[in-house]
């Protein structure tokens, strides 16, 4: 089945509708009696020999006799289940298996539709609660329907398939998708990640399973029990939430994404952590503004008394997190000594990139250098550094580190100017990143 140019989306969908009948066949097998009691070591000696269909049983009783069962082998196994039947005196069978659609495999199905020269045959997919995801191009792309039919009927815990189109979207991190198949009226799901509950609209807002070990690492060995975190981009509240049920954690969370905001508050209800998590809508540089200068006048935030002060500050937006740290710089000036203390107790910072750097030690040089630029800081060393960490690898040219270091008393009582919502400090910066097949220059 080849798709056309100039055809519409509904032409192709109509077009690569699945013949489920042409997979209909009859193959032939042989049937071993055994009695039923030896059955399950027969399986083991003849593990090679027997039939593997996917939901299809290979042991069928015998009409008229309880004491034996019949086990189903391949008839390309013929030589070796006759010597065995033979020698340990048991009776064959001929036998026929009607097989269908449903017998077949994912990548069976897939291997028999899809042409010769498709670019790839997808063997997997990313799963985000019921949607599966895939990254579909070229060709496969054009017969997405047809791919994406056989990925529903294949994973029963599947309901609705998508596929990306195009690149990731610029600031809120998502990507444009098509629904492939599945009822596409709307593509929120939830996901369960640890106990702890997440809706997720994946069309509208970041979502990142691959991240689960990270927010553990972050939870189980960083946060302390009574601290006060700081989710400067907080997405639906993956980390925020999650540390909120699991530890206790206050936190204050924001994300510029209004569809962010509003799954955020459905997060925080369904796992029923109101006290405890706190949501904004906005930029993230006017957000950690807003927070220090509430210590001063409470009246003009919602944040309560007792998440006024913050222990962490967490940034995760890879792609340029790090140029947000130039809101640090002068920020804590005048932090009210009453609720931020004398000396000021200043947070633990947290934050991801991207570098082009595998090995750690470069990447480690890169990153010191990049956050000293950030907060126009030149005495930043790698032994600031309390923890430096290889997240994962997102593709060949690029890498994601998280960086975590206490914020210098020479960055948070500069006196240079303090920086607007807008703009940053003025840090000549270039570096080119890869993330998921998108390229950003960072510049400034
Ligand atoms: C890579 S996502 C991470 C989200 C979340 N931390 C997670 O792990 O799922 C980065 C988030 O930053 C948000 N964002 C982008 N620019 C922002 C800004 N200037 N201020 C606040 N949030 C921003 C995006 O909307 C996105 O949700």
């Amino acid at each position: 089945m080849a798709a056309q140019a100039g055809k519409t989306r509904e032409q192709l969908k109509e077009e690569q509708i699945i013949d489920k009948e042409r997979f209909a066949k009859v193959i032939k097998a042989i049937g071993l009696k055994v009695p039923v009691k030896q059955i399950s070591q027969i399986q083991k000696e003849l593990s090679d020999c027997l039939i593997v269909i996917p939901k299809f049983k290979v042991v069928k009783g015998i009409e008229g006799d309880d004491a034996r069962k019949c086990v189903l082998m391949r008839d390309e196994a013929r030589e070796k289940v006759d010597a065995y039947a033979k020698e340990h005196g048991f009776d064959t069978m001929e036998h026929t298996i009607s097989l269908t659609y449903d017998n077949l495999t994912m990548s069976e199905v897939l291997k028999e539709l899809l042409p010769p020269d498709i670019d790839e045959i997808p063997s997997g997919f990313e799963t985000i609660g019921d949607v599966a995801h895939l990254n579909l191009t070229g060709k496969s792309f054009e017969l997405r329907f047809l791919i994406g039919q056989v990925v529903l009927d294949k994973n029963p815990m599947i309901k609705r398939v998508v596929t990306k189109v195009g690149q990731i979207e610029s600031t809120y991190r998502f990507y444009d998708l098509d629904c492939i198949a599945g009822d596409d009226s709307n593509l929120e799901t939830t996901v369960l990640e640890d106990k702890v509950r997440f809706l997720v609209d994946v069309s509208r807002v970041y979502w990142c399973s691959k991240l689960g070990s990270e927010r553990n690492r972050m939870i189980e060995h960083i946060l302390k029990e009574g601290e006060v975190l700081c989710d400067m981009f907080c997405g639906i509240g993956p980390l925020a939430v999650k540390a909120a049920v699991k530890k206790r954690i206050r936190v204050i969370a924001n994300d510029l994404n209004p569809a962010c905001y509003e799954y955020i508050q459905k997060n925080i209800k369904l796992n029923k952590v109101e006290k405890l998590v706190v949501p904004f809508n906005m930029d993230a540089r006017e957000f950690v503004r807003q927070c220090v200068n509430a210590s001063k006048d409470a009246s003009q935030t919602k944040i309560p008394e007792h998440m006024l002060r913050f222990d962490h500050c967490y940034m995760n937006l890879p792609v340029d997190a790090v140029e947000f740290l130039d809101a640090f710089i002068g920020l804590f000036k005048d932090a009210n000594p009453k609720v931020w203390g004398t000396p000021v107790k200043l947070p633990m910072i947290h934050v991801y990139g991207f570098t082009y750097h595998h090995e750690e030690g470069e990447a480690k040089k890169y990153f010191t250098e990049r956050i000293g630029k950030a907060m126009n800081y030149q005495g930043f060393k790698e032994e600031d550094i309390a923890f430096f960490h290889n997240i994962r690898t997102v593709s060949p040219q690029s890498v994601m580190y998280g960086v975590s270091f206490r914020l210098p008393e020479a960055v948070a009582f500069s006196d240079q100017a303090k920086p607007n919502a807008e703009g940053g400090a003025g840090v000549a910066l270039y570096e080119e990143f890869e993330d998921e097949g998108r390229k950003k220059i960072v510049k400034q």
